[in-house]
């Protein structure tokens, strides 16, 4: 069986001094009995990885985004080929991207492909079963992970219940991870549904404390 995987979105928060403090704390309280990927902004990848070398290899990094091209002239991207030298992990088509950034699902579709080009693995965020769909006839060449991450869960403090993120899982076909106002009080009643294989925290991720809580519920 698969090992349970805890992903950690800090999204556009912490700068290089608060990110070492995260990890100094809750790399003392490190479960590991179970996956947990860390997706930093850009700039605290490479730093960071040179400290979970040293000091804590039961770590993974993630991305937050990639780009959808491979490699070229266009300012301010970061490719797949950069990013597979520091991360396994890809968070891609966030709720957030779609809406500050203007994503689409083609913009969506692009980037899976660019991940399985260098052997990173998109974690690929969807809030209904059509973009599961569509993303599901990407030519695969590696492996998907779905994370079902209601619109109205995201940020709000107002999580989906268990039961509909099962229901979600089940007509998926396959085992998913769930996202959406996670914390410790409640992270143990989405992994305890069968179908359900993580969680993607947001908010809850940013205090170390409260992430090493989440990550021991699900231990
Ligand atoms: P949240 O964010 O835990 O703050 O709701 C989840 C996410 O954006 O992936």
């Amino acid at each position: 069986m698969e090992k349970t995987l805890v992903v950690a979105n800090w999204k556009e928060y912490k700068n290089i001094s608060e990110a070492k403090r995260w990890v100094e704390v809750f790399g003392k309280r490190v479960n590991k009995g179970i996956n947990i990927v860390v997706c930093p902004s850009f700039v605290l990848i490479p730093p960071l990885h040179s400290s979970f070398i040293i000091h804590n290899s039961s770590f993974s990094l993630g991305a937050q985004d990639v780009s959808k091209f491979e490699e070229g002239p266009y300012t301010g991207g970061v490719s797949a080929r950069q990013l597979a030298d520091f991360v396994s992990y890809v968070i891609v088509g966030h709720s957030e991207r779609r809406r500050h950034f203007g994503e689409t699902d083609e913009d969506v579709r692009l980037k899976i492909e660019q991940c399985f080009g260098y052997e990173l693995t998109p974690i690929v965020c969807v809030s209904n079963l059509e973009q599961v769909s569509r993303y599901q006839s990407v030519k695969v060449s590696g492996e998907i992970i779905f994370a079902f991450e209601p619109l109205f869960a995201v940020g709000s403090g107002q999580p989906d219940t268990p039961e509909n993120a099962q229901d979600f899982a089940k007509k998926v076909g396959r085992q998913i991870l769930y996202g959406g106002s996670v914390n410790s009080e409640n992270v143990k009643s989405f992994v305890d549904q069968p179908d359900i294989r993580g969680v993607l925290v947001g908010q809850a991720s940013l205090d170390p404390a409260e992430f090493a809580r989440i990550c021991y519920e699900v231990r």
